[in-house]
């Protein structure tokens, strides 16, 4: 019988097997013992199958001593269940493997957690034992998707003629913003590689040496600070087209994602995306990753307070940089006190020096400002946020762009207080009329908004030297659930436009050929006009699976203080090996979990 056995995964027995001669690999995800017999569900990468130990078998004594992720093999005959012991809820469901025979491959110390449920458990100790979260249902399914979805990517890529082309992990730094991963080198030393940020300027390179059409599933490595859709490594599906206009890129990206979708989730995404100049976003949602599954759009209520007796808001409706910006909080005249000093001790968090509610309830307005009010205001407000009775109206007062910015965030939050951020629906959107420059915070002159070799509209050159800041960019986003997925953006090809760009951003002619000189040479040799985009690959998992946080889409990711606790990483490394660099440590942190 054993020497007939045809090995089967954990997944694949059915009704109509029965009475084969079977082997199966695998883990121990339970075991049972019940009536005199052992039933211990065997898992592999495939599924799950019950097998039965009958006590007249040799085996029995050993089954026995069966635990949890003990991986065995068991040989044995398909029978199917007795009637009423079936479990829909497998796909081998119907039938039960009775064992002839069974080898103990090895034996497993008693996890940590348990392995065959998704129970909440602590990260830090998830990301030790990585490999049995791994086992898990959860992750297993998120990495799969994740395959599938890159599959789907190269697929629709390469059908559209476009070339996977690596590019290199140890190269000069390359700016989208963030501070550079360095390695020192060993050959040269006191001289530095910086781990790509992305493969920007090598993939425009790529354009000038004819390849045309560019894609890679690139990894990037940014030394920033993390959030749960950021991490220290992450991968771009990285992309760039010669003799392109915004409109093809937008175009094949949208219809990337609408084939990514359907590929590998099924879905049938709604199309064409809507799309949003960023003024436009900024002034309805306060953020330039709008999320788009609820309506609730800011609205500037500043001409209620023309004429108010609310100081703060009167002097705000009056300044022509100012501006009174009004929420709807559905349901919200329901809240406390309380609960409002809580909202506002939120608002103030994101930046807000404070918060003015209105609540509409039954019994007349409920308001901080209440003695201020005339009996229109709120009317007028309720009119403009079309609210209603039971709603409140959150009110943010500031610099224009600031309030925006703050109501955008207090609208996600009621957003998700509502119930309105559903998490199977996608609502996608495209962002564009980005601004080339925005303020640096630190030095107050112009940085670039996206990065340095982004174009701006084409008839607006002139104004680089009189009012750069007005200038808007043909940069693009794509937006998804009110996280950005993704940027791009029509490059500059003209070496002495790149030049003009780099000197207004404040570098002489010797920094530009220091730190860009093999860039704008290669520029000088007849540059196609080109344009691209790179979509973050764990942000679109993370969306798609409904997961809240990108770690539970990777692997092998860090923590939130930028370490691998699996391994163990960053450590300090030998002295001799810092001699081969020649270099000195002058202070040992040493690690901080
Ligand atoms: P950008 O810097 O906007 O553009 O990055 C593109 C997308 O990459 C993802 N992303 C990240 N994902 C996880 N962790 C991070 N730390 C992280 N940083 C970025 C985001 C983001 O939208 N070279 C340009 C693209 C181009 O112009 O073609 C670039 O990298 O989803």
């Amino acid at each position: 019988m054993d020497k007939t056995a045809i090995q089967r995964t954990c997944g694949a027995l059915v009704a109509s097997d029965a009475d084969l001669a079977v082997e199966l690999n695998g883990w121990v995800n339970r075991r049972r013992d019940h009536g005199g017999l052992i039933f211990v569900d065997i898992r592999d990468a495939d599924g799950i199958t019950q097998v039965v130990f009958d006590p007249k078998i040799a085996a029995f004594a050993q089954a026995e001593t069966l635990r949890h992720e003990d991986v065995i093999r068991v040989r044995g005959s398909v029978q199917r269940r007795p009637a009423g012991t079936e479990n829909p809820k497998l796909a081998t469901g119907e039938i039960e493997v009775t064992v002839d025979d069974l080898l103990i491959h090895s034996r497993a110390l008693v996890p940590p957690f348990p392995i065959a449920s998704d129970e909440d458990i602590d990260e830090n100790l998830r990301m030790e034992y990585r490999y049995l979260d791994l086992r898990r249902p959860r992750l297993q399914r998120n990495i799969r998707t994740r395959h599938r979805i890159v599959k789907a990517m190269r697929d629709y890529f390469d059908s559209r003629n476009f070339v996977e082309i690596e590019t290199p992990m140890l190269i000069k730094s390359t700016p989208e913003g963030a501070r550079d991963y360095l390695v020192p080198s060993r050959l040269h030393h006191g001289t530095f590689y910086a781990l790509p940020q992305s493969p920007q300027l090598l993939k425009q390179i790529l354009m000038i040496a004819g390849f045309g059409r560019y894609m890679q599933i690139a990894r990037c490595m940014r030394d920033e600070d993390l959030r749960a859709d950021r991490q220290p490594e992450f991968t771009q599906v990285d992309v760039e087209m010669s003799f392109a206009s915004q409109e093809d890129v937008l175009e094949l990206m949208e219809s990337c994602m609408i084939h990514v979708w359907k590929e590998a989730l099924g879905v049938e995404l709604p199309h064409p995306f809507p799309r949003f100049k960023h003024e436009e976003v900024m002034h309805r949602f306060g953020s330039d990753k709008p999320d788009l599954r609820f309506a609730l759009e800011l609205k500037d209520v500043s001409g209620a307070f023309s004429s108010s007796e609310f100081k703060l808001f009167r002097d705000a409706a009056e300044h022509p940089d100012q501006a009174v910006i009004g929420l709807q909080y559905p349901g919200g005249a329901s809240l406390s006190r309380r609960e409002f000093d809580a909202l506002t001790e939120l608002a103030k968090q994101f930046g807000a020096k404070g918060l003015v509610y209105i609540a509409l309830g039954t019994d007349g307005i409920k308001s901080p400002i209440a003695k201020f009010l005339d009996e229109e205001t709120p009317k007028l407000i309720t009119h403009m946020l079309e609210a209603q009775q039971g709603d409140a109206l959150l009110l943010f007062a500031g610099e224009r762009n600031e309030a925006l910015t703050i109501a955008g965030k207090m609208r996600n939050e009621i957003g998700e207080r509502c119930g309105l951020r559903d998490p199977a629906k996608f609502a996608f959107a495209w962002v564009t009329d980005f601004p080339l420059f925005e303020k640096d915070e630190e030095t107050g002159g112009p940085a670039p908004a996206h990065h340095p070799f982004t174009a701006p509209n084409d008839d607006q050159w002139d104004l680089l030297q009189t009012d750069p800041l007005a200038m808007r960019a043909q940069h693009y986003d794509m937006v998804l659930n009110g996280f950005e997925l993704g940027s791009g953006s029509i490059r500059i090809h003209k070496p002495d436009f790149q030049r003009k760009i780099f000197s207004m951003l404040g570098m002489t002619d010797e920094q530009i050929e220091e730190r860009f000189g093999f860039f704008v040479r290669a520029l000088d040799y007849g540059a196609p006009p080109h344009g691209g985009m790179a979509l973050g690959i764990d942000r679109i998992v993370m969306l798609a699976v409904g997961e809240t946080n990108i770690r539970d889409v990777i692997a092998f990711p860090k923590n939130q203080m930028a370490r691998d606790v699996m391994m163990d990483a960053p450590t300090p490394v030998p002295v001799r090996l810092l001699r081969d660099l020649s270099l000195e440590i002058k202070q040992q942190l040493g690690p901080s979990k």
